[in-house]
């Protein structure tokens, strides 16, 4: 193989992976506007890349989340297993789930992730697909 077009080639190769790479990064936010459209919210390629990036730093096992409720947010088991308290997600029910209730501050001040200013607040789409993925039956899909 002539030299010009095996370095093109790697070239070529370098970039779509980095692009692909680049898509990845973006999965959660290009996700949320798909879900939108299409009303389906998945709990692997969805709600959990938002759970890893706004949540988990607090709700694992050691961290402050975890040791005042007993939330821990790694997996959809302990998710549905809830706080020592009870169970955060009620299935086809956002309006009553602490989960989901908790994203715009209105259980009793506390407001998730923690703190109360609009900073704190999760993106708007990230709540509709949280909500949504309840409402749906919260299923680990
Ligand atoms: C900066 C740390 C922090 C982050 C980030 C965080 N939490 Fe929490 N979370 C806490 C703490 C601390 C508590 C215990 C609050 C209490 O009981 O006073 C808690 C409690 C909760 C509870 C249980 C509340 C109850 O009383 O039943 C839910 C549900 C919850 N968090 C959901 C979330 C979700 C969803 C996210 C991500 C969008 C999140 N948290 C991000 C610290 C955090």
């Amino acid at each position: 193989m002539n030299n010009k077009i095996l370095l093109g080639s790697i070239v070529l190769a370098l970039a779509t992976f980095g692009a692909a790479a680049e898509d990845a990064a973006m999965a959660p936010a290009k996700n949320a506007m798909k879900a939108t459209k299409s009303g389906e919210v998945s709990f692997k390629n969805d709600i959990q890349p938002i759970l890893r990036d706004h949540c988990i730093s607090c709700h694992q096992p050691g961290a402050s989340g975890y040791l005042k409720s007993g939330l821990d947010l790694t997996s959809y088991e302990t998710l549905m297993k809830g706080t020592v308290f009870g169970k955060v997600v009620i299935p086809g029910d956002s309006a009553s789930s602490t989960f989901t209730k908790l994203l715009t501050g209105t259980n009793k001040g506390l407001k998730m992730p923690m703190g109360l200013n609009a900073e704190g607040t999760l993106d708007r789409q990230y709540i509709l697909l949280m909500r949504n993925w309840v409402k749906q039956g919260a299923k680990n899909n």
